[in-house]
């Protein structure tokens, strides 16, 4: 029996190291996080549907200052981590929120979807419409001396969110060295390392614009504390790029690593601003 509690307590320990839950297999999946993480079941989570008929226009809201984005050198390493692809990313890139509250990076990393040919991923939708694939560049606040404080910290983190869709043919070619790395980490725990990055140019062109609201993180567990900035220009990939990014990487179970995304949460009475006037025509 002793042995029996040892050697289950080592499981658990293996299953809490990598992460228990899953989006959509086994007794942990997204419908069953907020049974394990409690967090999860409550009432400013994310992601949601940006309807943009509620959307609140504040003319008020400054734009996003994002600096030290531009082409840096270094060894930033990059993980599967089997939930997604992260990129570290170094405290020198700071975003400054429209309130002036400065924020550091963290990590950046994608959500997808590829279940079956052309199914989209992204986790925020736009009028109900789910984009191909989705980025998240997570910051925490400066006023804390690490992420690992300030992840718990009610006014913690901020994500700039980016959604990509399919430009036919184009390959996107700020991209090509990040989707080339992928072969080299599809098994998860594995990394490898960028000598360089640019991820300004890796988010879209316009980053003025952007919806705002409180949420929460989108995997458990779930904490309540993300200050969200979803920006409403586009990153556009090649077909061929979003197909070899669905296909790539495993996860712990040696399944590809596929529809890695969180249905949408009830909003709950929560305000969505938008920094720009014209979101509620299609096109800018
Ligand atoms: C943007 O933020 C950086 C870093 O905090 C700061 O040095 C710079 O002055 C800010 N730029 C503007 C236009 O506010
Ligand atoms: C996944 O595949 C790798 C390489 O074949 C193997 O070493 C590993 O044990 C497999 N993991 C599982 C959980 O099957
Ligand atoms: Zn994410």
């Amino acid at each position: 029996m002793k042995v029996l509690a040892i050697l289950l307590s080592l499981f658990l320990g293996v299953l809490a190291q990598h992460g228990d839950w899953t989006y959509s297999d086994g007794a942990v999946d997204q419908k069953h996080w907020a049974k394990y993480y409690k967090t999860c079941g409550g009432k400013r989570q994310s992601p949601i549907n940006l309807q943009r008929r509620v959307v609140h226009y504040n003319p008020t809201l400054k734009r996003l200052n994002l600096s030290g984005y531009e082409a840096q050198e270094g060894l930033f390493p990059i993980t599967n981590n089997g939930h997604t692809v992260q990129i570290e990313l170094p405290p020198t890139m700071v975003l400054t929120a429209p309130d002036g509250t400065k924020y550091l990076a963290k990590q950046m990393h994608f959500h997808w979807g590829g279940g079956h040919s052309e199914m989209s991923g992204s986790e925020h939708t736009i009028d109900g419409i789910r984009f191909m694939i989705e980025i998240h560049v997570v910051h925490y606040n400066a006023k804390y001396k690490s992420y690992d404080i300030a992840k718990d910290a009610p006014d913690g983190l901020a994500v700039v969110a980016a959604l990509c869709e399919v430009l036919n043919d184009a390959e996107n070619t700020y991209y090509s060295e990040l989707i080339s790395h992928l072969k080299n980490i599809k098994y998860a725990g594995q990394s490898t390392t960028l000598t360089g990055l640019d991820i300004r140019d890796m988010l879209p062109n316009n980053l003025h614009n952007y919806y705002t609201y409180l949420g929460s993180l989108t995997t458990p567990p779930c904490t309540e504390n993300v200050l969200w900035f979803v920006l409403a220009d586009s990153v556009k990939l090649s077909r061929t790029q979003i197909a070899t990014i669905e296909s790539s990487l495993l996860d712990y179970q040696n399944q590809t690593l596929r529809n890695d995304y969180r249905k949408t949460q009830p909003l709950n009475n929560r305000l969505v601003q938008a920094n720009f006037k014209d979101f509620s025509s299609s096109g800018e």
